[in-house]
């Protein structure tokens, strides 16, 4: 059998530069959803923003417009899940309520390079164990940021990512799913591109890593059963059986100096 070679696209270090351009605009829209998203607010008003943020920047957005199933051009600049809603959720005149779990998913694009990162975000005061699913689904994220190395296959990060839910599962009692119909992607000069990469599975499988690969890195975690349906609006993923769920996610890049979080506020190289 044949394995076609792998097309993952090697950026130069000027072209990861703009990426990083392209991970701030991301980093300060997502800062500025998350100072906003209070009770009342809805989530066409947290659009509203993250399109100044663009605006500001001379940055346009890899959502809007984007075509994943061919028919339904997706609508807003960012997606808005809220409580069973995993991801892909479209902003409008939703309110959110104390106690809702939010998701904000947002990716812009600098002279044709792209960003994209999550977050998930408490409103008001949420459930404990609702802020221990946020917790361990963001420490999941960086379990697998470390991972993506020079030399290291690709299953690492989905090893690592799987590895810390499993282990917090066991740890807080809770029942945590693993969303497996979803995951993360390459990204640079388009925002999904080669490889796929799964929040599950054996380490030391697929490509191996080398320096000017980006990848964004996107665990879906849910407080039960993980099985999802797209809704009839042709984008929202969610629970089937009403399972909250958390979503975080970050741009990071392979270089010979370790991963780079281009989206991250900070300069954060791991
Ligand atoms: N950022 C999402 C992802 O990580 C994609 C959003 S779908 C879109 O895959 F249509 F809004 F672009
Ligand atoms: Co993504």
């Amino acid at each position: 059998m044949f394995r076609r070679r792998s097309a993952i696209e090697i950026k130069s270090a000027d072209q990861l530069a703009v990426m990083r351009q392209a991970g701030l605009v991301v980093a300060r829209a997502l800062a500025a959803i998350t100072d906003a998203a209070t009770p009342g607010m809805t989530t066409g008003q947290l659009d509203s923003i993250a399109r100044d943020v663009l605006a500001d920047h001379g940055a346009t957005s890899s959502f809007l417009g984007y075509k994943a199933h061919g028919a339904v051009p997706y609508p807003g600049v960012i997606c808005a899940s809220v409580n069973d809603e995993v991801v892909h959720g479209i902003p409008g005149d939703r309110a959110l309520h104390d106690g809702d779990l939010l998701s904000v998913d947002f990716g812009a694009i600098v002279d044709g390079w792209n960003g994209d990162a999550a977050v998930t975000i408490e409103i008001g005061e949420v459930a404990p164990e609702l802020r221990e699913l946020s917790r361990v689904t963001r420490e999941s994220l960086w379990a697998g940021l470390a991972q993506a190395r020079v030399d290291a296959h690709l299953t690492n990060i989905s090893h690592a990512v799987e590895t810390t839910i499993v282990e917090a599962e066991a740890a807080l009692g809770l029942r945590l799913g693993i969303v497996e119909e979803y995951g993360g992607h390459g990204i640079g000069s388009k925002m999904h591109m080669d490889p796929h990469i799964l929040n599950y599975g054996s380490p030391g499988r697929g490509p191996v890593l080398r320096p000017g690969m980006a990848l964004a890195i996107e665990p879906m975690v849910v407080l039960g059963e993980p099985d999802v349906a797209v809704l009839d609006d042709a984008w929202t993923v969610a629970t089937l059986d009403g399972s909250r769920a958390a979503h975080w996610e970050h741009t990071v890049a392979v270089t010979d100096d370790g991963p780079w979080v281009l989206t991250a506020l900070d300069d954060v190289r791991l």
